[in-house]
């Protein structure tokens, strides 16, 4: 489905990426003195809007629009588990955004797998070879702030949810 409808899936791409870069400077917005969490968030931030400039480059370069984000029901319905109001809220703020880089590496690399090995497929290459990180990133900073077993636990009970949401999710064209 998305190899058929590309165009749609790079306009999908291009708001992941800005959403990936803003999601980093929210968190440094929101945790200011939280010192690797902004080191670490600042170097996201970059590599993120990097692939935004990679992937608007390409549209441009297809005659397509870059349009208003139509919203991302996968990220909404996983962001529903984010417990607000507690101590764990950062934990699950962080653990969400390491499940969804986690999702979007493995698409990206589908992704680089079905295309031609020209121009977009080694695109799609190097892009996933930097996502590679990104999830283990927010897994080791939820670890530097809370008890590494209950990283592991909440980790397993939201992977849970999120496999219910991604069975339930219809077959488009989009990274998620
Ligand atoms: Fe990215
Ligand atoms: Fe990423």
């Amino acid at each position: 489905v998305a190899v058929r409808n590309l165009d749609q899936v790079l306009v999908d791409h291009a708001h992941c990426e800005r959403k990936a870069a803003a999601t980093a400077l929210s968190l440094i917005n929101r945790y200011p003195k939280m010192h690797d969490l902004v080191r670490r968030c600042t170097r996201l931030a970059q590599e993120e809007l990097g692939h935004f400039q990679a992937v608007y480059n390409e549209l441009v370069k297809r005659g397509l629009e870059y349009d208003y984000d139509r919203g991302d029901p996968y990220v909404q319905q996983l962001s529903v588990h984010i417990r607000k109001g507690t101590q764990e809220h950062l934990m699950d703020r962080l653990l969400v955004a390491g499940i969804i880089e986690a999702r979007s590496h493995e698409r990206l690399l589908l992704l680089a797998q079905a295309l031609e090995a020209g121009e977009l497929g080694d695109l799609y290459r190097d892009m996933a070879n930097t996502e590679a990180g990104h999830a283990q990133l927010f897994v080791d900073l939820a670890t530097r702030y809370y008890l590494a077993a209950d990283v592991e636990a909440r980790l397993g009970e939201l992977l849970q949810r999120e496999a219910v949401i991604a069975a339930e999710l219809p077959l488009e064209p989009r990274i998620h």
